[in-house]
Order: C-alpha cells, then sequence, then structure tokens
C-alpha cells in the first residue's frame, strides 16, 4: 500500500519538523491539498508552501488542486516540485486538454472525483490517467467522516481500469483510519491519502507505517 499524508493537518507553525518527520517514514507520497476557496468552501496554501515542502524531502508530491482553472498553473506546479498533478473532474471542462498538458509538462497526472461524480465518466480518458483520486468525503476540509458507499465505487473504478486495461493507480482520500483503510484496500486501492488519522495520533510514523501494511 502506498501511503500518502496529507500535511493538511500538520501543525504550520512546525512545517519544516513535519516534513522531516514524514522524510523519515515509511510514507512513499506526501499529499498536498490546494484550495481556492472557489472550487471549495476552504483556502488552504499555494507554492511557497509547496516549495518549503521540496526542500525537505525527495519523496513523491502527491498534489491535490481543488481548484478552479487549474490548466492556469500546470507550468508553475511543476516548477515547485509536484510530481503527481490530480485535477478534479467537476473543475475541468476540457479534461482530455488538461491531463495532457500536465503529462506533457513531465508530472503524472490525475482525476479526482466527488462523491457525486459516477466512474463511469471517465471511460474516455481512463487509458491517459496515471492515477484516479476518489474522494470518499467532501473535499475542503480535513477531519471528516467517511463516505461508506466510497467501498464499491473504488470496485466499480477497479473493473473500468482492467476493462479498459488502463495501469492507473486508485488513490482514496477523506476519512481513512485502520478501519476503512481494509475495507479499500480489499476493494483494490493503492494508494490511501491520511490527514488527521496519522497527524492525530501519538505516534505518525508507527501510524504511517500501519498503513502501509495494512
Ligand atoms: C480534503 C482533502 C484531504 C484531507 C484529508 O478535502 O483533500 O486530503 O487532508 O483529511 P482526513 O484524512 O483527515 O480526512
Ligand atoms: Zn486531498
Amino acid at each position: 500500500m502506498i501511503v500518502s499524508p496529507s500535511v493538511l493537518s500538520c501543525d504550520f507553525g512546525n512545517i519544516e519538523r513535519d516534513v522531516k518527520m514524514l522524510h523519515s517514514s515509511d510514507a512513499q507520497w506526501i499529499h498536498i491539498d490546494v484550495m481556492d476557496g472557489v472550487f471549495v468552501p476552504n483556502i488552504s496554501f499555494g507554492f511557497p508552501v509547496l516549495d518549503v515542502i521540496r526542500k525537505h524531502t525527495n519523496k513523491v508530491l502527491d498534489v491535490h488542486l481543488m481548484i478552479q482553472n487549474p490548466d492556469n498553473y500546470i507550468l508553475d506546479f511543476k516548477k515547485y516540485g509536484a510530481d503527481i498533478l490530480t485535477v478534479h473532474y467537476e473543475a475541468c471542462t476540457h479534461l482530455h486538454r488538461t491531463i495532457h498538458a500536465i503529462k506533457e509538462s513531465g508530472m503524472q497526472a490525475g482525476v479526482a472525483l466527488n462523491p457525486h461524480t459516477p466512474v463511469q465518466l471517465l471511460e474516455e480518458v481512463i487509458s491517459d490517467l496515471d492515477l484516479v483520486l476518489i474522494m470518499s468525503v467532501n473535499p475542503g476540509f480535513g477531519g471528516q467522516k467517511f463516505i461508506p458507499s466510497s467501498v464499491q465505487k473504488v470496485s466499480k473504478l477497479a473493473n473500468l481500469i482492467s476493462q479498459k486495461n488502463s495501469k492507473a493507480i486508485i488513490e482514496v482520500d477523506g476519512g481513512v483510519n485502520l478501519e476503512t483503510g481494509l475495507l479499500l484496500k480489499n476493494a483494490g486501492v493503492q494508494a490511501l491519502v491520511a490527514g488527521s488519522f496519522v497527524f492525530g495520533s501519538e505516534n505518525p510514523v508507527e501510524t504511517i507505517s500501519q498503513l502501509k501494511h495494512i
């Protein structure tokens, strides 16, 4: 299991310390939530924070854009060190163009689906994708309750991926802990995002390792 701890739940007064902790952990990826206050009802952070994170780790930076018009910022995210760039299906009118612009910039391309968006809508682009991010909460905030129907949605996505011979990785984001993580693993998830479960635990390094070996 790939573990992608979300820095949204870190202590921003001690971001260097927290990123170094993630760097020393078993986490293969680091999840970075960018929110614009328009696509989602919250504002998180942007390039200066990404820059600081990149300076303290060479792990894969898994950037989740919860913003309108992501096309305008693709090259900047590449410049600031993103490895995987995930855009929301619901924020992209010309999704095919956006996916290819991300790949041409040299990053891996992901698409995130809100809880109400069916996986079938990815049928025409699934072969082009490196990653699909299933949101198991409504995006915008850490610490929300897992939506149980997300498990079935993962199974549907796993079927679509195998039907279309796609190499896309299935990642899930929102309300992930050891219990929901196990259900998701059994449904075919390959990468788990976890924010409050990791940073709210007594020993985040140990929690990351437990998720990895779930
Ligand atoms: C929510 C973000 C998540 C968030 C997850 O909109 O996309 O990545 O950090 O937080 P938890 O793991 O606490 O649900
Ligand atoms: Zn996220």
